[in-house]
């Protein structure tokens, strides 16, 4: 609820207050666990500390917004710059206003299910420029909102060198840093490094938000009156958060668009809108990541897909790559209707003349004679078999060797007289022209309307790197990209997309407001997928991931494993199979129906269950959460074992995330099947102790490779 008396505004949230000074020089007074209401919130007594080489003072540690020239020495929000060099530039509070909605960010994506909403005005009449900075907030959350607008009323044109979503004055002092860093094949794994001087930099350079370095950041404050922030943000392209801590005092956490190469022409009159950032805060890492996954699941995902059941899905690439035919189509959907899956998808190869990655991106049509008939006969016929039908497109690329590329070489983003570098034997279509987006998406909308395609899944498999009008490029491509999926999403707005690029090389909120899950990693080795779910499971909820069994031994890292341990990792995502099951065993076959099975019986707990980690222990080899429903009746807590240490005790796991006071019946099966019942505070206290999971059918199917226990949990 946003009060405001005198020069603040005091906003109390689910468990916190932000409390915001909105006189000459706007601070964030405060911004943590609840507090009473005051009639006053400025206790500092002298406010200047000694200093000789800027303007700092003790409202400089807490300012709402800052910029370029404002006599501050630290990083700042927003750097602006006239055509005759001037940066220059010193905001001041002009008012403040309440609301109930947020602003409608023009050609972006943002969160939804806000019920107020502060803005903030800002000008520096010198300049010729006004802020204004929105703070939503939402019912039953920690969650805010955020985003400034920049609007030139210099009667000239000027240029946008930085403009970040986010600033967070916070208190000094020493801090863990924790973001979600990687590479394709092992993207957001944890990474915590201490920081308690400098300057620390998070960021992505190619066009995506990248596979390096996820946008999500965490910032926990450790000793005396310790506290976690965490934030993220609204977009899928170049993006930087900063985390500053000057020697002079105080912590600046900045979170926006990147600033590499940028420089945006704005004229007299026109607006800028950030993207979106949201933030939270909270006593510790855990809390703050529980806090901003149930805001992605409620106030992110599409509205229209909260709530709707995912099919259990089996995907040809991992099946075929580009080598099928209609016969090996159609035989692995009837084995896999026999299996009790329920969606068919058609990955890469079935348009143009792909039967490698060497050409035809951009030839949306299908490749009838691999196909054995058109596009509409195929999908009729795996309807006909029980399976609904999905296929595969990577609408932003362009192969030199397409129809598309000898009809329109200008649709490439190339520069005249530089060879076009090829990456995956592709380039990028520019997305920025209005008449490319165009034609790409009727080419879409004829495929979703022919294969009456209930899902789709939307590829992109490399950065940008052909940086014409480099100030303006990237951002302008992210819009382009967010006009294409909002346009098809507005269309088809039952069809069910899931993006992916090059694995998880686009895992962020932008994408995800319009495509309820992400291929999360093309890595599926269970052991690899372990840390990778575990990392994006601190900033994103488990069914945004897509997650598959794959291919055993694994293709990229040629590990073995059981069925049984891969899909012990894989059923908390978007599940599904990806790999030839017309070629399993009888035995394989049965373990495959008992998984789809037991899937179908606990799918609302596995896909929209609160998920509580128990433990992630590198020390001990020990990765398990639970998956509860909203009244914790029924769970299912996955208990994955990393360690292949002989001669040692199986650890005991605590179980979370249930109501202290109930009973529960438990079942799992290690060496042989446990039951028994116990509270919820006694799992959580006592712990469980797995006991041994080497039986020797285990062993046999395990060459370098995890245990796993996934208990059935049911309140009596
Ligand atoms: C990269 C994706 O991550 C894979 O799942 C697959 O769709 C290939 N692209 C197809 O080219």
């Amino acid at each position: 609820m946003i009060e405001i008396k005198k020069q603040y505004a005091k906003i109390d949230t689910l468990n916190n207050s932000l409390i915001i000074d909105f006189s000459k020089d706007a601070k964030l007074v405060y911004l943590g666990k609840k507090i009473a209401d005051c009639d006053d919130y400025d206790f500092s007594g002298v406010r200047r500390a000694q200093t000789f080489s800027s303007a700092d003072d003790i409202d400089a540690l807490k300012r709402t917004v800052s910029s370029s020239g404002d006599g501050h020495c630290r990083e700042g929000m927003i750097y602006l710059c006239d055509e005759d060099g001037n940066a220059t530039v010193r905001l001041s509070c002009e008012g403040i206003e309440k609301g109930n909605k947020k602003p409608t960010l023009k050609g972006m994506p943002s969160s939804h299910g806000e019920s107020e909403c502060l803005t903030i005005k800002y000008g520096d009449k010198n300049f010729g420029v006004e802020v204004e900075q929105y703070f939503g907030f939402f019912d039953g959350s920690d969650v805010v909102a955020t985003g400034v607008k920049i609007i030139n009323q210099s009667g000239k044109t000027i240029k946008i060198k930085r403009a970040m979503s986010l600033q967070l004055d916070l208190p000094d002092g020493d801090y863990d840093v924790l973001t979600l860093d990687g590479a394709s094949c092992r993207e957001r794994r944890a990474v915590r490094r201490n920081v308690n001087g400098g300057t620390f930099s998070n960021s992505s350079v190619a066009g995506l938000s990248s596979n390096c370095h996820n946008p999500f950041i965490e910032v926990t404050k450790k000793g005396y009156n310790g506290f976690t922030v965490a934030t993220n943000l609204v977009y899928s392209g170049n993006h930087k958060e900063l985390f500053d801590i000057p020697s002079m005092g105080g912590a600046r956490l900045l979170s926006g668009i990147n600033d590499y190469l940028f420089d945006f022409p704005l004229k007299d009159g026109e607006e800028f809108q950030t993207p979106e950032a949201i933030f939270t805060v909270a006593a510790n890492e855990e809390a703050a990541s529980a806090e901003m996954r149930k805001f992605v699941s409620r106030n992110i995902i599409p509205e229209r897909f909260i709530g709707r059941e995912r099919p259990v899905l089996i995907n040809s690439w991992e099946s075929f790559l580009f080598n099928f035919d209609r016969g090996k189509l159609i035989e692995t959907c009837k084995k896999a209707a026999e299996i009790g899956i329920e969606m068919f998808v058609l990955d890469d190869g079935w348009f143009g003349k792909r039967d490698n990655d060497l050409s035809s991106l951009g030839d949306w049509f299908e490749n009838e004679k691999k196909l054995g008939g058109t596009l509409q006969d195929l999908a009729d016929e795996i309807r006909g078999l029980g399976l609904k039908f999905g296929i595969w497109v990577e609408p932003e690329m362009i192969s030199i060797d397409s129809d598309l590329y000898r009809a329109h070489p200008e649709y490439a983003m190339t520069i005249s007289g530089v060879k076009p570098l090829e990456i995956r034997h592709q380039i990028v279509l520019d997305i920025t022209k209005e008449e490319v987006r165009r034609e790409i998406l009727e080419k879409l909308y004829g495929i979703i309307e022919r294969s009456k395609a209930y899902y789709l899944k939307w590829d992109c498999n490399r950065g940008i790197y052909e940086l014409k009008n480099s100030g303006e490029l990237f951002h302008k491509y992210v819009l382009g990209l967010y006009d294409m999926l909002s346009k098809l999403t507005a269309k088809f707005p039952d069809l069910l997309i899931e993006s992916c690029a090059s694995g998880g090389n686009r895992f962020d909120l932008g994408m995800l407001c319009y495509t309820p899950q992400i291929w999360a990693s093309d890595d599926v080795d269970p052991r690899e997928r372990t840390t990778i779910q575990e990392g994006t499971a601190k900033a994103y909820p488990p069914l945004t991931m897509g997650a598959h069994v794959g291919h055993i031994p694994n293709w990229h890292t040629f590990n073995g494993t059981s069925y049984d341990n891969a899909f012990a990792v894989a059923c908390c995502g978007a599940f599904g199979y990806e790999f030839d099951v017309t070629k399993i065993s009888e035995k394989d076959e049965r373990t495959l129906k008992r998984q789809v099975e037991f899937y179908k019986k606990w799918r609302s707990v596995l896909q929209f269950g609160n998920y509580t980690v128990n433990e992630n222990s590198e020390e001990r080899g020990i990765s398990s959460y639970t998956l509860a429903d909203d009244k914790k009746e029924k769970a299912v807590a996955t208990v994955i074992y990393l360690d292949r240490t002989i001669n040692k005790l199986y650890p005991v796991v605590y179980i979370k995330g249930l109501l202290p006071e109930a009973k529960y019946s438990v079942r799992f099966t290690s060496d042989e099947e446990i039951k028994f019942t116990a509270s919820g505070s006694a799992l959580e206290k006592v712990g469980v102790y797995i006991g041994n999971l080497y039986t020797s059918e285990r062993i046999a199917d395990n060459y370098n490779s995890i245990q796993t226990v996934i208990m059935e949990i049911e309140k009596i």
